[in-house]
């Protein structure tokens, strides 16, 4: 009986979070799977209300699950930073969730910004590093608001963290039968990602049966605009890991669709959208529940149910394909709607 934490969080977090667990109690009911939920209140509401992020009790508590399944934190009223690394980043710090999975697939050629590249060709998974690099969070200010400021924020590197995701993403490629690129900036940082590369080039050994790749990170958004086709696997640090999957989000169709497993193959992993919290559409029903939704098929996925992940993300795919949308798609759907018509579409397959 899988045991699942539901942290909804802030803005449109709450809002495509409803969509997920319908989906979850619709797949749960479908074929037997007797999932435990049990929801949190994290986030701006409890923060501006009671100073608190996640106690240490909370911590101790989701201990317990089998997974975490949340929407997203920020809210213009509290300082940027605050909800983030007190929510969002200690979870994963927390749990050590060194590997966060983040598939783009792109499941209708409509949806493609990209001229004659459709669903054959944007189909790849970043898997980014989750627990150091620039997120770690060592540094410091000194003389605040004086002229003579200095503001550090430390890009750490550890062999043990490099080793360790470079490891997972060999592995990964092996099992699909794939290609694996890494994306780094060693051209500059020749310490921080010296140590990438030269995990990468140790590791390719291990692996002879991997074809490998390398691009500095410039150049990949370069290549993932034009010649998507080329990735089945990137692995990269945290920083770039954020950066270009926004990139890759809009490759799929949008934020709206963008999923993402925060993974410790050892401990409580953590599945949640790659967006935000959007407070420009938050309360308003609009978000685009899709994202949400096929993070809770990763989750599917994660507790041994590949065969339910592919039912879900089918369905969705069907959704697309018979126009069933959501603004941000070009359709008219609410977010609620978007979410009925996908549970519709599962009870007629
Ligand atoms: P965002 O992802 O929230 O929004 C970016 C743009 O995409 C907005 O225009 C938004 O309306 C649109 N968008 C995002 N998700 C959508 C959806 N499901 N349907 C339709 N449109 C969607 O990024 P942001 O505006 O940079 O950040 C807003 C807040 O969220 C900030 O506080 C930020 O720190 C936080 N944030 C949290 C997470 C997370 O919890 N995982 C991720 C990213 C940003
Ligand atoms: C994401 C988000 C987070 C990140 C922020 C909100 C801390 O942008 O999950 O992509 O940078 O990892
Ligand atoms: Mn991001």
């Amino acid at each position: 009986m899988p045991s699942i934490a539901v942290l909804p969080g802030d803005g449109i977090g709450k809002e495509v979070i409803n969509e997920g667990l319908k989906i979850l109690n619709f797949m749960e009911e479908k074929y037997s799977l007797n999932f435990k939920f049990e929801e949190f209140d994290v986030g701006a509401e409890r923060y501006l209300k009671y100073g608190e992020l996640i106690p240490d009790s909370l911590l101790k508590r989701l201990e317990t699950f089998d997974a975490i399944y949340l929407g997203a934190v920020g809210d213009p009223r509290v300082p940027a930073g605050v909800l983030e690394h007190g929510i969002l980043l200690k979870l994963r710090f927390y749990f050590d969730q060194y590997v966060n999975l983040r598939p783009i697939k792109l499941l209708n050629d409509r949806f493609s910004p990209l001229k004659k590249k459709g669903i054959n060709e944007i189909n790849f998974t970043v898997i980014r590093e989750n627990t150091e690099g620039l997120y770690a969070g060592i540094g410091g200010i000194l003389k605040k608001d004086t002229q003579d400021e200095v503001a550090i924020q430390e890009m750490i590197s550890t062999r043990k963290g490099v080793e360790r995701i470079i490891r997972y993403a060999f592995e990964y490629a092996k099992n699909l039968n794939g290609k694996l690129t890494l994306c780094d900036k060693s051209n500059v940082l020749t310490y921080s990602h010296g140590l990438w590369l030269r995990v990468f080039e140790e590791l390719k050994k291990e692996y002879p049966d991997v074809q490998t790749d390398h691009y500095y990170v410039d150049a990949i958004t370069m290549k993932m605009v034009r010649n998507p086709e080329i990735f089945d696997v990137i692995v990269t640090c945290n920083m770039f890991g954020d950066i270009i999957t926004d990139l890759g989000a809009e490759l799929q169709g949008g934020m709206g669709l963008a999923a993402s497993g925060n993974i410790n193959p050892n401990s409580v992993s953590m599945f949640e959208p790659v967006h935000g919290s959007a407070p420009d559409i938050a309360g308003k029903g609009i978000a685009n529940p899709i994202a949400a939704i096929l993070a809770a098929a990763m989750m599917l996925e994660y507790f041994g149910r590949k065969d339910l992940a592919e039912k879900v993300e089918g369905a969705i795919k069907t959704s697309i394909d018979e126009n069933l949308l959501s603004q941000d798609m070009g359709g008219n759907l609410s977010t609620s709607e978007v979410g009925d018509e996908i549970v519709k579409i599962l009870k007629r397959g």
